[in-house]
Order: C-alpha cells, then sequence, then structure tokens
C-alpha cells in the first residue's frame, strides 16, 4: 500500500511538470496529438534531464576539458501536446528537456520535417530560451544530420550531448544515429524504438510484400534482410534486436529498455536509454534503472484516470 501511495505521488507530480511546462509556452498554433501512453515518454525525458545536467555541468567537466552540454531532438515535434484520451495539453520533449532543471543546457538543436509544427515549436521554445542558445531546422533528421553537426561543432569544440530520437515508425535511419554517435563520443542517447510498427512491417515483409524493403533496410543499416526477418520475433523481440545492433553501431551499451505501456503488459513502444560509457557515470545509468521501475507499473488507463482525477473530472483518486 505505501509502495502505491508512493507510486501515484510520483506519477501525479510528473504529470503537473508536464502540464505546467505546457502552460509556459501554450498558444493556438499546431499540436502534436497523441494518446495518454505519451506522457510516460515525456516523463522519461523530463526525469532523465536533471541528472543528466547534474554529471553534465558539473565544473569537473570543464576541467576534462568539455565545453557544454548541447540537447539534440531529431523527431522534435510541434513543442505541445494533446493527449487524446482526456484533452489535457502537455509540453513535448523539446520543452521538457529544456523546462526541467534550471542547471541548463547550454544549447538545444531540434529537427522537424513539418513545416507548421516547426515553425510553433521555434516560437515556444523562444518563450522560454535565449535565442542565441537554439536553433529549430526544418526538414527531414536524416537528411540534415550534416547540418546538425556543424552547427554543434560551430559553438563547441567538445560537447556533452543528450540526443533524443521519437519517430513515429521508422523513419531514423541507422546510418544517422553512427554518425552523429562518431561525431561526438560524449553523447546519452534516448531512442524510442515502436516495437509494435516494426512488427507490422515484419508481418508484410514476411508475406512477401517488399514495398516497405528499403525503409527495413535503412532502420536496421542492415541489407541483409533475410538475417533480420528470421531473428526477429522468432528468436529475439524487436527492441532486443535493435538494442543490439544500436549498441554495436553506437559502441555504448544501452542502460535500460523502458516500457511504454498501452496496456499492462503490452508496451505500445519502447525508449532505450544509451548512456556514454565513463567512470563516474554511474548516476546515469541509475536513474534510467528508477524510471523503469517507475514506468513499467504504468499504462495508458492509468495516465488518464490520474489527469482526470488531477484536473477534477474524476474524484476518486484525489
Ligand atoms: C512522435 S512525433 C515526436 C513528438 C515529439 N518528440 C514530442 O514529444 O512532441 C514525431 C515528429 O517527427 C516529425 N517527423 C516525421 N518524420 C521526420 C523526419 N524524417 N525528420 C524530422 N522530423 C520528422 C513529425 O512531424 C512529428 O512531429
Amino acid at each position: 500500500m505505501g509502495i502505491k501511495i508512493k507510486q501515484e505521488d510520483w506519477i501525479r507530480k510528473y504529470l503537473t511538470k508536464l502540464i505546467e511546462f505546457g502552460k509556459s509556452v501554450n498558444d493556438n498554433e499546431e499540436k502534436n496529438e497523441y494518446a495518454a501512453y505519451t506522457a510516460l515518454k515525456l516523463i522519461s525525458v523530463t526525469y532523465y534531464v536533471p541528472t543528466f545536467l547534474n554529471v553534465a555541468q558539473h565544473p569537473d567537466r570543464k576541467t576534462e576539458g568539455y565545453d557544454g552540454a548541447v540537447y539534440v531532438d531529431l523527431f522534435a515535434g510541434s513543442g505541445l501536446v494533446n493527449i487524446s484520451d482526456t484533452y489535457d495539453t502537455v509540453a513535448g520533449s523539446p520543452i521538457c528537456a529544456l523546462s526541467a532543471n534550471k542547471n541548463n543546457f547550454s544549447y538545444a538543436l531540434c529537427v522537424e520535417k513539418d513545416k507548421k509544427k516547426k515553425e510553433a515549436l521555434e516560437k515556444r521554445v523562444a518563450r522560454i530560451y535565449p535565442e542565441n542558445k537554439f536553433t529549430i531546422i526544418h526538414g527531414d533528421c536524416n537528411d540534415s544530420i550534416d547540418k546538425v553537426i556543424s552547427i554543434v561543432k560551430e559553438h563547441f569544440d567538445n560537447p556533452i550531448m543528450l540526443t533524443f530520437v521519437d519517430p513515429e515508425g521508422m523513419e531514423i535511419k541507422m546510418k544517422t544515429l553512427k554518425k552523429l554517435s562518431d561525431a561526438f563520443p560524449a553523447q546519452d542517447f534516448m531512442i524510442n524504438v515502436g516495437s509494435q510498427g516494426v512488427l507490422r512491417v515484419h508481418g508484410k515483409l514476411k508475406k512477401g510484400d517488399y514495398s516497405t524493403e528499403r525503409t527495413w533496410n535503412e532502420y536496421w543499416g542492415e541489407e541483409d534482410i533475410e538475417f533480420l526477418l528470421s531473428e526477429i520475433a522468432e528468436r529475439k523481440t524487436v527492441e532486443e534486436q535493435y538494442k543490439e545492433k544500436l549498441s554495436e553501431t553506437l559502441g555504448k551499451n544501452v542502460g535500460e529498455i523502458i516500457p511504454i505501456n498501452d496496456t499492462k503488459n503490452n508496451p505500445e513502444y519502447f525508449i532505450l536509454g544509451y548512456t556514454r560509457s565513463t567512470k563516474g557515470n554511474s548516476g546515469y545509468a541509475r536513474a534510467l534503472t528508477d524510471l523503469k521501475r517507475r514506468l513499467e507499473h504504468e499504462d495508458r488507463t492509468s495516465v488518464r484516470r490520474m489527469l482526470e482525477a488531477m484536473t477534477g473530472r474524476n474524484k476518486t483518486l484525489i
């Protein structure tokens, strides 16, 4: 019972933050819209950033030769998300990252493909961040990755970075992540792996529909489609397979595979957390483990209920 109450307090605290961060940039412009479990993904960013910044902005990092803490968001969205189950509005990932801690990022770089969302995000970030500390790029993040790298290099010689990768489907190419990782070795990644979507494409390919073969190959960074088709779902889950492939590509071990549940034990997607491997980074890994323990108890319904209770639409939980 004690643990349950603590969990409820925890989730309420973080949902309150998402709503407050959203309010600080709110307007009537373009928004993204997703189901209530999206809040759990946004909590992941909000929860991890303070731990990341405590280490990345610590004075010792200067002595070690690092010259900034940079946030990169490759699928940045509009900065605001409507929760379709409850009509609440919460902050999107870049606003969460830039609001989560006073000891803030030295610079932020976001990429968004949709023009209206990009323009809305630019205005929203400007409400909470100085204009000389961020750039919002309009475009496909795979095509724009050289630009991302060169902008970071214009500002910093040796930054510590946190990169959030949040595609709706399989839009991220493995070679994009490799380029970014090779350019900046001191980099943590949080990557959304849409296991349900990947399995749908897998099913199509297995049935001989090869219309998505190119997307599949670029997502995995593999030409050997037969190998992957036989491995996935039969011997390994999508998230396990992607984790292994990405660990190899990035040269980093995954901290945790965090489920974002539609219903309990039925994840819609996973957040893979990769931490840079240096001594003294155990705080990062511990934060990811704690986060996983918290989020695996939650799902779309529990978030919906809590949001309803917080806004007075359902009094039973208050
Ligand atoms: C799942 S949403 C991400 C939402 C965002 N992280 C948030 O918390 O609000 C994916 C976003 O990426 C954009 N997008 C889709 N493909 C893209 C690409 N190749 N490069 C950059 N952005 C893309 C979509 O327009 C959408 O806003």
